[in-house]
């Protein structure tokens, strides 16, 4: 992070701006501004998923409005997937749309949230009802940034490279599951990331818009979105990673009982997110609740959910359907 001035040319811009939240600031805004030759005004916002709506949204713009930011600046979004979302789409809205620049701080946001170009914020109830495509002019990965990371939130990243594994690197796979996350040296690490970033860039880039290829991202979200917002409504909270391990197996199960996907590999995967630390199964969740959520996705139209499974560890398919009795049966896998 203090050789952000080496990675990028700052001095064709007017002004710089950071975009961070109250526990993250503290730690990095001091290492930015060391290595910085000149001002920066800082923008911080609360921390949690609540700010990424139009109140913050207007707060921000307000600010650069304020502080005289003109078409020439840049943002910096120093943070997890909030603050990249929640900064991505100011910045793509400011006077039609400045230059912005995202710095990742969660294991998520660096292997998923900040590659791909999807920015927003959370609207009238609808998880990032607005937004756009709107790419950074880079993102930039600084591992030790990993280090303040509470162990939940760093497991639930890791949930995401497990997945990037299963849908497109079978040698990956293996890897990233051969040993716990936290037995992984910062070097390893490094070369994780760097893996899982190429994963995701890959397939976005064949499909930036999301009509095809991209939807196998989607695996284990299905069934996981469903149990994240099936747990947030009993306030006993799951991070999103943590719902899409179990989404992950459940979603195995389906492909395994489709007849497209083998058992062997299905325990493969159980035992990996095992390792991982991270859950394969929930309670006191039905089956009904879980179908009622799926269907009401504005994901799926027309009563009918399109899956993305996994064919073999490696590689997977999308815009496959299943009859209602198997899907309730892969489901029951998951439930304690
Ligand atoms: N745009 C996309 O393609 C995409 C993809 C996946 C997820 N997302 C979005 O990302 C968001 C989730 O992102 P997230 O998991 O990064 O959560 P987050 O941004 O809420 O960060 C999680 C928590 O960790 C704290 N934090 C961040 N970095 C830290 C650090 N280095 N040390 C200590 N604490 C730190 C944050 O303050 C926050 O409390 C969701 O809103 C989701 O919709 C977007
Ligand atoms: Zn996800």
């Amino acid at each position: 992070l203090e050789k952000l001035e080496e990675v990028i040319d700052l001095n064709q811009y007017s002004k710089i701006g950071i975009l961070t939240d109250e526990l993250i600031g503290k730690h990095f805004i001091p290492i930015i501004k060391k290595g910085l030759k000149r001002e920066v005004s800082e923008i911080i916002i609360q921390s949690g998923e609540k700010e990424k709506n139009i109140e913050t949204f207007q707060y921000i713009l307000e600010k650069l409005f304020k502080e005289q930011f003109d078409r020439k600046s840049l943002l910096i979004n120093l943070g997890g997937g909030v603050i990249g979302d929640l900064g991505g789409f100011v910045a793509g809205c400011f006077m039609r749309g400045i230059s912005f620049l995202q710095v990742p701080t969660t294991l998520l946001s660096q292997v998923d949230a900040s590659i791909g170009d999807k920015v927003g914020i959370n609207f009238v109830g609808i998880k990032n009802g607005i937004g756009l495509f709107n790419p950074p002019v880079g993102v930039i990965i600084d591992v030790h940034t990993l280090s303040t990371l509470p162990r939940r939130e760093f497991l639930s990243g890791f949930s995401e490279i497990i997945k990037h594994g299963i849908i497109a690197d079978k040698k990956y796979f293996e890897f990233v599951t051969s040993k716990k996350p936290a037995e992984f040296s910062k070097k390893e690490l490094v070369s994780i990331i760097k893996r899982s970033c190429e994963i995701k860039a890959s397939i976005v880039e064949a499909d930036e818009k999301e009509t095809g290829f991209r939807k196998t991202l989607n695996f284990g979200h299905t069934i996981g979105h469903a149990i994240e917002e099936l747990k947030l409504e009993t306030n006993a909270l799951l991070h999103h990673g943590e719902a899409v391990a179990i989404g992950m197996v459940a979603e195995s199960k389906l492909a395994e009982l489709l007849g497209m996907f083998n058992k062997h590999d299905l325990e493969k995967i159980k035992k990996g997110i095992i390792r991982a630390g991270l859950p394969t199964s929930i309670s006191n969740i039905s089956t009904e609740k879980m179908m009622d959520k799926m269907l009401s996705d504005k994901k799926n139209r027309n009563g009918k959910i399109l899956w993305s499974l996994p064919e073999k560890i490696g590689s997977a398919k999308f815009n496959i359907e299943a009859s209602e009795q198997l899907i309730i049966n892969a489901i029951k896998q998951i439930l304690l």
